[in-house]
């Protein structure tokens, strides 16, 4: 069944983009409700506007505590009738307990590298300079901890041809934007169980 999904960005929106074109070619059975967005100028937001998808613009500067950031976001993803909540270069933790609880194992976030490896937010400069030959993509479930939910796919990508940073990224960002598709059409056919660090997929 279609999966109902809210995209959270914050700048660019290559993973926004690649999976709303993969919608749009039948590659993933998801229809994207709403990009929430604590960039203003985030030029994810045209993206979405292209894409007549609804835009909700949420700043932290307009919120005291970030537990009341992440209710209102809360309140926005209940009032688009979101099912998935897809991280896709949101620069903040989710951090608010009633929204973690509220969308438990169906928050996703994709990283550019091979977790436990080089977590943060320079996941590919850090494989670079470390020299490792295979790096990749994870995407795993957003949960209290920092980059350490349980992870739901990994790809690798060979590496040892790149000669920067910047060719690094932009070798594992294709493979991420095949991979995020993937993940978020297999939502639309199950879901996935937690015990300990597995994630199991069922089919529903
Ligand atoms: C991606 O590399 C993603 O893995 C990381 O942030 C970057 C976002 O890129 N979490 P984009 O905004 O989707 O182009």
């Amino acid at each position: 069944m279609t999966v109902q999904v809210a995209v959270l960005a914050s700048g660019r929106g290559s993973n926004f983009k690649a999976i709303a074109d993969a919608i749009g070619a039948g590659r993933c059975d998801a229809e994207i409700k709403v990009l929430i967005t604590n960039n203003p100028d985030a030029p994810a937001i045209q993206i979405a506007r292209d894409g007549g998808i609804p835009v909700e613009i949420v700043e932290r500067k307009k919120f005291k505590a970030r537990d009341d950031m992440d209710d209102a976001i809360l309140a926005i993803l209940q009032r688009h009738g979101a099912k998935l909540v897809v991280l896709a270069g949101y620069m903040l933790i989710l951090k608010g307990k009633k929204l973690l609880g509220a969308y438990r194992n169906r928050i996703i976030n994709i990283h550019p590298a091979l977790l436990p490896a080089f977590p943060g937010a320079t996941a590919q400069k850090d494989a670079f300079d470390y020299g490792v030959k295979v790096s990749g993509v994870t995407i795993h479930l957003v949960d209290e901890t920092l980059d350490a939910g349980p992870i739901l796919y990994q790809e690798a990508v060979d590496i040892s041809d790149c000669r920067s940073a910047e060719e690094t990224a932009a070798k594992i960002l294709k493979v991420e934007h095949s991979a995020y598709a993937k993940v978020v059409d297999s939502f639309s056919k199950g879901h996935y169980t937690v015990e300990g660090r597995r994630a199991t997929y069922v089919r529903d």
